[in-house]
């Protein structure tokens, strides 16, 4: 069943922004791909006198990789379910200058009335849909929205058994972080519970923030359930739902998917 539920993690842009500063490998990849897409796309759109936008992102979030695709000159469009991360992406994107269209929705379930080019979803954004009907109604919306001969690019990771592995009752250091708001230093520490059964990592996110008073420890804790894709199953459901496999890569570098590779980095487009 679909329900309009954001995830509590992400209620905070500032904190996801705080979080992930440090997470730049995929932008150049995105910004080549979203260039060549909408290079490829100008023909298209002259004989359509410019109807529709180039680019979507879906679980775009807070804009990290919709503004620098944006300020490169393509048009783009971004998605996601969480109001306070599209809130957050308008603002950023009014300071630096681009205009963006941020849609509110799921990414399972939208109706955009246009084509794009190229579509995709990062960071392991596709690993928030959790059952098989949830995977089905993404690629069935994707195939509705794609442009003749566009391409659906997503990425996700690798699992790994030894990660997979470790006992619930681990909890391990994740990184630290200027609070945004100004109260010191976040400590982040995780726990992971990966159920075999339904194949989904559940995380949990200890938030402790280290002050002028001292420690505070635990002042948040949030649950983050990722489902995991091993590799040949994910190649088989994307096959399932319409689409080829144009390359698979195992970093942003487009190094070819193999053995012990962090990423899932799959660029497919609907098969003819
Ligand atoms: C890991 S963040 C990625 C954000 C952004 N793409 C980036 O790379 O920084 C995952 C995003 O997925 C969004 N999300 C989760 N489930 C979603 C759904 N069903 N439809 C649309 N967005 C969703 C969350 O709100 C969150 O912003």
């Amino acid at each position: 069943m679909i329900t309009n539920q954001s995830i509590p993690l992400y209620r905070d842009g500032r904190h996801y922004d705080a979080l992930n500063s440090d997470l730049l490998a995929d932008i150049p990849f995105y910004v080549e791909e979203a260039r060549r897409a909408a290079a490829l796309n100008a023909p298209y759109r002259r004989e359509r006198g410019k109807v529709g936008h180039q680019v979507l992102e879906l679980a775009c979030g807070t804009g990290r990789l919709t503004i620098p695709i944006a300020q490169s000159g393509v048009d783009i469009t971004g998605l996601d379910l969480s109001p306070s991360m599209l809130a957050h992406a308008r603002t950023k994107a009014e300071q630096a200058g681009v205009e963006i269209s941020f849609v509110e929705g799921d990414c399972r379930a939208f109706e955009l009335r246009r084509r794009f080019a190229l579509i995709f979803m990062a960071f392991n954004s596709m690993q928030h849909l959790h059952d098989h009907a949830s995977l089905t109604n993404l690629f069935s919306s994707v195939r509705k929205h794609l442009s003749p001969g566009g391409q659906f690019i997503f990425d996700v990771f690798n699992p790994k058994i030894s990660i997979l592995a470790r006992s619930p009752e681990e909890r391990r250091p994740e990184r630290e972080y200027e609070d945004p708001e100004g109260k010191g230093t976040i400590v982040l520490e995780h726990t992971i519970h990966y159920d075999d059964a339904s194949q989904v990592s559940r995380i949990k996110w200890y938030f402790s923030r280290r002050g002028p008073n001292g420690l505070e420890p635990d002042f948040r804790v949030e649950d983050l359930h990722m489902r995991c894709f091993f590799p040949q199953e994910l190649d088989l459901l994307v096959r399932s739902q319409g689409f080829e496999i144009v390359d698979k890569f195992g970093n942003f570098e487009r190094k070819p998917f193999a053995s012990g590779e962090p990423k899932q980095l799959v660029v497919s487009r609907l098969r003819k």
